[in-house]
């Protein structure tokens, strides 16, 4: 509900009463938002004129409310009602600004204390219950990973897992990939040495954004999964040195991949990703890739790897791990552009072999929020 609505600043600014607030709109912000079917396709939503349809001199010249509604005209000739909720929910007034480190909405930082409730779905239900896909997959939106148990234990099953949100996003290492003991490996993911928790690909631009491992054999000794929230650790170290932190996200370093003759891959890229309002949007880390940091000024450099070398030890610091072994049939999927993973050393006797693949984050949350707002 609107107590009352009222035009100020010759025409340029709507101003509404709501719950002892005043909330400002601009008359240009009004008209480019407008819900006419001239202006927005009724159908699909999609807006039908460019800012050149737009002058900058656009001006309210009648606003009236009934509480529910407000009804606008403008100059040059337009007119237009917007319901009061619309108004309320998309104010930009007093809304509060974002702080440096901020965490993206919906999103919680967490530590090895997750380990007593690892975030899981069955395979059957996924497949078969909306509910229950849409709170797995919230799961991932909340914490960056989720397991999957109960699939069908055969080559290939990590595609079911997509299938239930998305699309695999191929890569030069195919439309999945094999992990497990190789005599010449060309990367050392394929050997059975224990690995740092890391962030798949960082040499690409953008970075495959969700990865999915499946199980289909672990009798090796060790070769437990392991993963760390890269935006608690973020987190941790800009407490811990708010400098470092600084430093991690102003300047820029640089990934690089070139195992093989054909593939040549290299990003430019923070390992602290900010947006624009400091809102954490990724972390990008990974010793085996990182390139010559040439980005950075000398007189930062020295403080620049004391930054790195301390969010290496919060990354390998126990309290942040969380830990499970998978067996054949269970699979996980973690958000590549904010939880590293790593495994955990394991011996020649037996055997170990998961199938990886990756897939789009985007295409999953736009699944998730379809799922939302259907059910
Ligand atoms: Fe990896």
């Amino acid at each position: 509900m609107i107590d009352a609505a009222r035009i100020t600043e010759n025409g340029k600014v709507l101003e509404v009463d709501h719950n002892a607030a005043t909330l400002r709109f601009h008359a240009i912000w009004l008209r480019d938002n407008s819900p006419t079917a001239d202006t927005r396709d009724p159908g699909n939503g999609q807006r039908l004129i460019t800012m050149a349809n737009l002058p900058l001199d656009t001006v309210l010249t009648a606003a009236t409310s009934d509480g529910e509604t407000v009804n606008l005209g403008f100059a040059p000739d337009h007119s237009c009602s917007f319901s009061a909720d619309w108004l309320v929910e998309n104010a930009y007034d007093q809304r509060p600004r974002a702080t440096v480190g901020q965490l993206p909405e919906k999103a919680e930082a967490w530590d090895a204390d997750l380990n007593t409730d690892v975030p899981s779905g069955s395979y059957p239900s996924l497949a078969d219950d909306p509910t229950a896909r849409a709170a797995w997959l919230a799961t991932i939106r909340k914490y960056g990973f989720a397991k999957v148990t109960e699939l069908p234990i055969e080559q290939g099953n990590l595609f079911k897992v997509v299938d239930l949100f998305g699309y695999v996003r191929e890569t030069n290492y195919g439309r999945h990939f094999e992990v497990r003991t190789e005599v010449n490996p060309v990367n050392l993911a394929f050997t059975g040495l224990g690995l740092q928790a890391h962030t798949d690909n960082p040499y690409r631009d953008p970075v495959p954004t969700l990865q999915v491992l499946s199980c289909l054999e672990n009798s090796a000794d060790g070769g437990e999964n392991m993963v760390v929230d890269g935006f608690a650790c973020a987190l941790r170290l800009q407490k811990e040195d708010p400098r470092g932190f600084e430093l991690l996200s102003k300047y820029t370093a640089r990934y690089a991949y070139e195992g093989s003759s054909d593939v040549a891959l290299h990003s430019r890229r923070p390992m602290i990703d900010l947006a624009p309002d400091g809102v954490l949007q990724g972390v990008r880390f990974n010793s085996r890739s990182i390139a010559p940091l040439i980005d950075i000024p000398f007189d930062d450099m020295a403080d620049y790897y004391a930054a790195y070398k301390r969010l290496s030890d919060i990354i390998d610091d126990e309290a942040m791990e969380v830990t499970f072994k998978l067996t054949p049939g269970e699979a996980f999927i973690v958000d590549n552009t904010r939880v590293l993973h790593a495994r955990k050393g394991y011996s020649g006797e037996g055997y170990r072999w998961l199938q990886g693949c990756y897939a789009d984050k985007d295409g999953l949350l736009s699944t998730l929020r379809a799922l939302e707002n259907s059910l």
